[in-house]
């Protein structure tokens, strides 16, 4: 039984949830695979309510479910901060979620900012480290509010979060097997970070040995933005740390398309590992409540559910129903123009699978 925890969460959240539960269920029953949903009301909107973001109940009843499947998590009334460290840092690092993996795929019928860009030229992966780096939250003030005030934030990187990731990214690329030719692209800055990324690189080159058949490259990460850019096609899986495959990964979503269809995956690949997907989009609180917002980012990531889950047909199934409904159905990705209501777009993707 595949046993998935939906947090709909704030905003339009909870709308783009429904439809990728939705798609889910209907392919549940087309290739016969057992599914529980069960809702958590964790948000923003509860915090304001009750100053409580997650209990330890919650957090730990949570961990039993294999999958997380996540709207959008931001409230305009909450200041910056509170949500992001409380709720979805935490259960990245409360589940030791030490992937976040981004594909990156233009899809047919929509729209890139990139000049003569098609979708074979917009297909790539990134890995980014998920559990390390600025984000373990290290510093603090000196003197708060003084004239001599001091702050410090500390990037931390260790050889065990370096390696696992670096060699789950390897893994990933050897399957993925990329008939343009297998190639992970190492993304840091080892001309400026000249510790922690010297960590990584030593890490990636050692790792790398037992992966022969996958060719490598190491790019910083300014110079990935360029290229990023000017010649995506280049990039097969990248492989970054957390707070520049934070940065990287808005560019990217934007080339293929925008927050209607960037979807992201927290994964932890160990055995009982609880992982978490979520439509990259964010709360929309303007288009909250008019079944106008795009659900595609969130079916997305119920598909990527799907694959790492070992579901690879149904994913499968429901990635070319995704692109068939982008390339002959909707008008636009963008919120209020698809020429579609939200629970339509899910009903088409349904209907075409
Ligand atoms: C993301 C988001 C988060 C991050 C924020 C909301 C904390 O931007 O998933 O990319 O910085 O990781
Ligand atoms: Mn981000």
């Amino acid at each position: 039984m595949l046993k998935i925890a939906v947090i709909g969460g704030d905003g339009t959240g909870p709308e783009v949830v429904a439809e990728a539960v939705k798609v889910l269920k209907c392919i549940g029953e087309l290739e016969n695979i057992p599914m529980q949903f069960d809702d958590f009301n964790i948000c923003g909107e509860r915090y304001l309510k009750t100053g409580v973001t997650i209990t330890e109940d919650e957090i730990n009843s949570i961990r039993k479910y294999s999958s997380i499947l996540l709207g959008a998590i931001g409230h305009p009334d909450v200041p910056p901060g509170i949500l992001e460290k409380s709720l979805l840092l935490r259960l990245r690092f409360e589940f030791d979620q030490y992937i976040n993996l981004r594909p990156v795929k233009l899809l047919p019928g929509v729209e890139t900012p990139l000049k003569d860009k098609k979708p074979e030229d917009i297909d790539f992966v990134v890995v980014r480290e998920n559990t390390e780096d600025l984000y373990t939250g290290t510093g603090g003030f000196f003197k708060k509010g003084t004239p001599d005030e001091v702050a410090t934030q500390t990037a931390i990187y260790t050889r065990k979060g370096c390696e696992r990731c670096i060699r789950w990214a390897f893994g990933y690329t050897r399957k993925r097997n990329n008939p343009k030719g297998k190639q992970l692209t190492l993304v840091g800055k080892t001309n400026v970070l000249t510790y922690g990324h010297d960590l990584l690189k030593r890490t990636f080159d050692e790792v790398a040995v037992e992966f022969p058949d996958v060719k490598t490259d190491y790019n910083n990460v300014d110079a990935c933005c360029m290229w990023m850019v000017k010649n995506p096609e280049y990039y097969d899986v990248i492989v970054t740390t957390n707070m520049f495959g934070d940065i990287i990964t808005d560019l990217a979503g934007i080339l293929q398309g925008g927050m209607g269809v960037a979807a992201g995956g927290n994964i932890n690949p160990e055995p009982n590992g609880c992982s978490m997907y979520e439509p990259m989009g964010g709360s929309a609180p303007k288009y909250t409540g008019k079944n106008v917002i795009n659900p595609i980012a969130a079916i997305n990531a119920a598909a990527m559910l799907l694959e790492q889950e070992g579901f690879t047909a149904a994913a499968n199934r429901i990635n070319k129903a995704i692109a068939f409904v982008t390339g002959n159905k909707m008008k636009s990705q963008a919120a209020g123009k698809m020429g579609y209501k939200t629970n339509e777009i899910g009903n088409l993707v349904c209907e075409n699978l």
